[in-house]
């Protein structure tokens, strides 16, 4: 299941972003790719361990943890630190179809996680640039992301995916990766959409109707038995 989340950064946040990003020194994107994806891969990354990265990263981590849609749609258990990147017309810089590593450590933290959801959070406005198209695999074909800047995208990080060339202006966005809290994409997708159902029926009825309050414990209660923390 794809889930696009709009407005996690706001323009005046994804503008300080830019700027920040555009005083950096960008180092050759393969640094972070598995052996497969790194053949494939044509783009540039800031530094993962650097300060920049760190920094910016904490701001989107903080922006994810203040969007109830995210919450509801990963049920994250840990967030790796976020990875940002460009991708410019000039260079031919492209992302070859690939499927991320099922595993990823972090170098600074420790951290290691299971990527259960891949996440690219869009920091160029689709009119910078022609191309740089997600395209991201599933059961039901292929679908191409081009979002606004500051909305996000979460998609199974089992999916093939590619970055089309960008064959005009540049590209910047962060990715990174999660552990969700229930393996299950199946079943992540059924909990996040009766939780959608519930907030819609909270809008119609008020939190206090009865039905809805019973809705909500059933919806924590289905958490309790599928969730691992
Ligand atoms: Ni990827």
């Amino acid at each position: 299941m794809l889930i696009c989340v709009p407005d996690v950064l706001s323009k005046a946040d994804v503008a300080d972003f830019r700027r920040v990003m555009d005083a950096c020194d960008w180092e050759d994107g393969r640094s972070t790719a598995g052996a497969q994806s790194a053949l494939v891969k044509k783009n540039q990354q800031l530094p993962p361990d650097g300060e920049v990265s760190r920094q910016l990263g904490n701001r989107v981590v903080s922006a994810l943890t203040a969007s109830p849609r995210f919450i509801s749609a990963a049920i994250p258990l840990q967030i790796f630190p976020p990875l940002f990147n460009r991708y410019a017309a000039a260079d031919g810089h492209h992302f070859g179809l690939h499927v991320d590593n099922a595993v990823r450590g972090d170098r600074l933290t420790g951290l290691r996680i299971r990527t259960d959801l891949s996440v690219t959070l869009f920091l160029s406005e689709p009119d910078e640039y022609d191309g740089g198209e997600l395209m991201i695999e599933d059961n039901f074909g292929s679908h191409e992301i081009k979002l606004p800047a500051g909305d996000l995208v979460l998609y199974p990080a089992s999916s093939l995916h590619l970055v089309t060339p960008v064959t005009r202006g540049l590209r910047v966005a962060s990715f990174f990766w999660l552990q969700s809290m229930v393996r299950d994409a199946h079943v992540r997708s059924l909990i996040f959409d009766l939780d959608t159902a519930i907030q819609a029926l909270v809008e119609r009825l008020g939190r206090d109707d009865p039905e809805t309050v019973k809705l909500t414990g059933i919806y924590h209660n289905l958490i309790r038995i599928w969730a691992d923390v």
